[in-house]
């Protein structure tokens, strides 16, 4: 599924944390070394910045690339190791980014390209890589090689895009229907053909089975690699190649939320020969020790697995949406979905937001307990075996700010979708540093506007705060770094009967570590039995929770109050 518009709808307490064993450490402090054979990116922690909405270093209401220089300490203190910024080449701006039009360039809006040499110098110091976004399945209409390709039938790049005659009556050249609403084709008068655009019109799809749009584009990669990326986030990376005969799809009953008929997109995405290209992308990766995280839409563990590769030899962190479109708080839904991820015997990646779709916050949150919901949103998805991807903002429980007038909406999606699906701006807004006027993001007028709630959920407040969204965080990722069991440690779920607390056990050799989410608003009692694991008296030590009292040793009476976290050492 490639429907943001869809993602958007599907998808304690006075707190006394806990932190046993952690509690000594002043600032997060970085994996010391993991079990044999681990990459670095997966005990890593990884945080997309979105760079127009993450801190602006110049005052004109955008994001930056020094914006987020001046951020590095921060993101070192909460822990993390790896930034994914969203695409910050030159572009017209259309999709905000997603429409390149020069792969190997900085938007002057947010920088130069020494900008960025000095921001990957500087994260190293702060122990933090840089991926950037490859947008590989299109480019912007003002690129240099779509306008060579529009000029004339016989351009050197006019079999770099998708180009076809339309059918009679000045129809399409097939059914297709492109994500931001409408046919997925224009038609183009100066040539008389139309183009393939899977997203909005200025964003043309690049012909992938012309070697040379893939040499082009792997030479992109090879540049990036150059100026010390660790890596990519791919995206749209199910939608790289086209059934050349451009068979039609099968129409599916209803509309979508952009108000174009539901498709079954059979002949446009997730071709088989996609997975080749990402083969021979991954071996330039390898090239320079790199990591691809993959913007991958699934629906099934069998598609899932297809993208680690055969051989693990495509992509290595292909994020798991189905897990983030479970759309409710519910313990035996996430069960099956960490399940599913389990069994494709991959190494999972997990995201619970991003710029697409509505933030967690207000996704889970039932409106009274949201705080205590993030705090279970992020010990679940912390504690799992696997990379986790966080969003700006999450740490601190930002909600969406989503436009009231079609004339503020901003993202094109909005544009068309509105008033039904009203774009992705809520989602976008500017990072809250602080309680001033534009949550210190900016000293002039922010581009999206920042929501009241900024008063009391930005990094200043919550940092002081011992109870905040943002200290749970904190603790959070230190148990992802220094904890063995939580870092290295084997998957088991427990109590699978249980509707109401999700329960697993991470266990590496000797140490394991039991973490208890009651997902449900009312109290619940828990009993565990370990014998199966090789616990014959297990005993258990609290690491971290939001219970008001830590329990006991016990680990056949715990008592869960609403949406608690108990995270536990259990010792045999
Ligand atoms: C996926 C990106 O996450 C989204 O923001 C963008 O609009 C589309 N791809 C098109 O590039």
């Amino acid at each position: 599924m490639r429907d943001f518009a869809k993602l958007r709808s599907l998808v304690l307490l006075a707190v006394a944390v806990s932190l046993v064993g952690c509690s000594s450490f002043s600032q997060a402090q970085k994996t010391p070394g993991s079990a044999d054979g681990q990459h670095w990116w997966q005990s890593a922690v990884f945080y997309e910045v979105y760079p127009r909405s993450f801190a602006d270093g110049n005052g004109d209401g955008i994001g930056d690339l020094k914006g987020i220089e001046s951020k590095l300490d921060y993101l070192e203190q909460l822990g993390v190791d790896a930034i994914w910024i969203t695409p910050c080449y030159p572009s017209p701006q259309v999709d905000f980014g997603y429409d390149v039009s020069d792969y190997e360039n900085i938007d002057p809006t947010y920088g130069t390209l020494a900008d960025f040499d000095r921001l990957v110098e500087a994260a190293k110091k702060h122990h933090i890589r840089i991926i950037m976004d490859f947008v590989i399945n299109h480019t912007s209409d003002r690129h240099p090689w779509f306008l060579d390709s529009k000029s004339s039938r016989t351009s050197a790049h006019r079999d770099w895009y998708i180009w076809r005659d339309g059918r009679a009556n000045r129809q399409p050249p097939n059914n297709w229907i492109s994500g931001f609403g409408g046919s997925a084709w224009k038609f183009d008068p100066s040539t008389g053909q139309y183009y393939y655009h899977y997203f909005a019109t200025a964003q043309p799809d690049l012909n992938w089975r012309n070697p040379a749009v893939e040499n082009a584009m792997f030479d992109v990669t090879r540049f990036w690699y150059k100026h010390g990326v660790s890596g990519f986030r791919l995206d749209a990376v199910d939608l790289l190649l086209e059934d050349p005969k451009l068979h039609d799809n099968p129409i599916l009953p209803g509309k979508d939320e952009m108000g174009s008929p539901n498709m079954l997109n059979k002949y446009n995405d997730k071709l088989p020969e996609n997975h080749q290209v990402l083969r021979r992308l991954r071996s330039v990766a390898d090239e320079s020790d790199a990591v691809l995280v993959g913007e991958t839409y699934t629906d099934s563990a069998s598609e899932l697995k297809e993208y680690y590769g055969a051989h693990n030899d495509e992509i290595q962190l292909p994020m798991d949406f189905m897990f983030c479109t479970v759309d409710k708080l519910s313990a035996p839904a996430f069960r099956k979905q960490i399940a599913l991820a389990e069994s494709t015997g991959g190494w999972p990646t997990y995201v619970i937001g991003n710029h697409d779709m509505s933030r967690s916050y207000v996704r889970y949150g039932d409106g009274k307990h949201n705080d205590q919901i993030a705090k279970l949103m992020a010990a679940m998805y912390l504690t799992l075996r696997g990379t986790p991807i966080m969003y700006y903002g999450e740490e601190i429980g930002m909600e969406n700010n989503d436009p009231t007038r079609k004339e503020d909406v901003k993202d094109p999606m909005g544009i068309t979708g509105w008033p039904k699906y009203k774009g992705r701006d809520g989602e976008r807004t500017p990072m809250q540093w602080n309680g001033s006027a534009n949550a210190g993001f900016t000293t002039g007028k922010p581009w999206l506007p920042v929501p009241s709630s900024a008063k009391e959920k930005n990094v200043e407040s919550e940092w002081k705060d011992p109870n905040s969204i943002l200290q749970f965080y904190r603790q959070l990722l230190m148990l992802h770094h220094r904890n063995v069991a939580l870092r290295d440690g084997d998957y088991v779920a427990l109590n699978q009967d249980d509707p109401n607390v999700l329960a697993y056990l991470r266990q590496y050799k000797k140490d394991a570590v039991l973490v208890a989410l009651n997902m449900s608003g009312t109290a619940q009692q828990v009993s565990f039995n370990l014998s199966a694991e090789g616990f014959t008296s297990p005993k258990a030590s609290t690491i971290l929770t939001t219970l008001k009292h830590a329990p006991g040793d016990r680990i056949d009476q715990i008592a869960l109050e609403p949406f608690a976290v108990y995270i536990a050492q259990v010792s045999p």
